[in-house]
């Protein structure tokens, strides 16, 4: 057998978390108690927590001194004067407007710009940015090149926006088009990378018809990452270079600190225009907090700040990307069919491929998930049919999204190459028995974002 080598950490442990590891017998209780949803499972109930790279990082040594100095203020708190200096030296916008989350930041953005029946592009909308467009009455359009979809092409920059489709849309719609995002890495597409030429084509079109360009920057570190390792000549290029030309193109971003921020919470809007930063602020402070701490502490800010400044390291990012590649190429050495290639903040199974016994209206990649756990004690996240498909109110019948995954999505500096060979041998398990895996089908569902409470149960096989 081949031996696939872990990235090595490059970081020590100096704080450790207790995890417990449950029971098969105890996992099966908890399973019939959540209606079969791993979202209703203490989360202290679970081994290894791969649903979400959101929120769940470890903060450095650094950060966590920085939450002693962070200052309290109501307003002009020295925390958020180094927090702005901090994101200006990497975005490079005039104005930053911290807010408690990425969402509130696209909510704030999308409530001024959008009006009912306008349009925004993005390559793929994140939910909940694709929800801020819709409750404003927009259309949320998703101008991915086509190859997105296709979990075997490997390409460099499968993220990348379909730069022609943007321009004939632009020139046929520009006045509907009040902004235009594009999200890197592409979260809802498997995690995948925009390239730098493609930024600038994007940027190009919008300038050309006028309409403002915005990144949904949650994972911007890993994108510029994998432009230095990917895309001719910016190999030698340092990685806060390669971000701010990213950056240069557009006239602002959405930004969730709990990402590439390296924080537990925040996030923020920065841009260029001045005119747009006051009406921004001015609803800002209505909902969220005075324009110097916006929802946050001043802990918060200064946890952002210094992660911002730790993030665009290339051995931190040499080992994050390293770590998915790692997984992948343990979950394929076992054959586990897996997206291609493996995105920057998580590896996402094929299900359907996984359980192909398993019809889609019973929900391959759900089963997969309550398999992981019940097998493990992992938890994932079904990204397929339950989270993304519609059932029809009328007839009952559902209509599928293209792709039935799981996301095993991994926190940054939080676990180790044991635990991630730990995930790849329990799936590697469920591969082996895969037959005895059977289908769910939905008992209880909300009329929206179905997946956060759904009640399920087993299909008899
Ligand atoms: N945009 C993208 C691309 C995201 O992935 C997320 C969150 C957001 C915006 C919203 O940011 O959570 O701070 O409000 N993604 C998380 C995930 C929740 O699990 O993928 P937030």
């Amino acid at each position: 057998m081949r031996i696939i080598q872990p990235p090595v950490e490059p970081f020590r442990i100096k704080v450790v978390e207790a995890v417990d590891r449950t029971s098969g017998r105890e996992r099966e209780r908890l399973l019939r108690a959540a209606g079969y949803n791993v979202f209703g499972i203490p989360a202290d109930k679970i081994f290894i927590d791969l649903l979400t790279d959101s929120g769940t990082s470890a903060m450095s040594d650094r950060q966590w001194s920085g939450m002693m100095v962070g200052d309290e203020s109501y307003a002009g708190a020295r925390s958020f004067y180094r927090f702005e200096k901090a994101v200006r030296d990497i975005f490079g916008f005039a104005h930053v407007i911290p807010t408690h989350q990425g969402r509130a930041a696209e909510r704030i953005l999308f409530e001024t710009v959008v009006r009912k029946g306008d349009a925004v592009p993005n390559n793929i909308h994140f939910d909940t940015t694709q929800a801020n467009v819709e409750v404003r009455g927009g259309r949320a359009l998703n101008f991915v090149r086509e190859e997105a979809y296709d979990p075997e092409a490997d390409l460099p920059f499968k993220g990348d926006m379909d730069a022609a489709k943007l321009e004939a849309f632009l020139a046929r719609n520009r006045s509907r088009v009040p902004v235009v995002m594009l999200t890197v890495t592409n979260n809802s597409g498997g995690g995948q990378p925009v390239s730098m030429a493609n930024i600038r084509s994007v940027g190009a079109a919008c300038r050309r018809h006028r309409v403002p360009f915005f990144f949904d920057a949650c994972r911007f570190a890993e994108n510029a990452y994998f432009i230095k390792r990917r895309e001719k000549g910016y190999g030698s290029w340092a990685l806060r270079d390669i971000a701010r030309k990213m950056f240069s193109f557009a006239d602002g971003a959405t930004m969730s600190g709990k990402k590439d921020a390296l924080a537990n919470i925040g996030g923020f809007i920065a841009l260029n225009d001045a005119a747009l930063a006051s009406r921004l602020k001015n609803l800002l402070i209505v909902s969220e907090g005075f324009p110097t701490y916006g929802g946050l502490t001043g802990r918060d800010l200064e946890a952002m700040a210094r992660g911002l400044e730790e993030v665009l390291d290339d051995r931190y990012l040499e080992h994050r990307t390293g770590q998915m590649s790692y997984l992948g190429a343990l979950l394929e050495e076992a054959g586990v069919p897996v997206f291609k290639p493996v995105g920057g903040h998580a590896v996402y199974v094929l299900a359907d491929r996984l359980l192909p016994h398993i019809p889609r209206e019973f929900f391959p990649a759900w089963a997969l998930t309550v398999a992981l756990y019940r097998e493990a004690g992992v938890r994932a996240v079904e990204i397929g049919g339950v989270m993304f498909g519609k059932k029809n109110p009328k007839t009952g019948a559902e209509t599928f999204p293209r792709l039935e995954m799981v996301r095993l999505a991994v926190p940054r500096r939080v676990y180790t190459a044991a635990h991630l060979q730990y995930v790849a041998g329990a799936l590697a398990a469920i591969a082996r028995k895969r037959e005895r895996v059977r289908g769910f089908r939905i008992v209880e569902e909300p009329p929206f974002l179905r997946h956060f409470t759904a009640r399920l149960e087993e299909v008899d096989s």
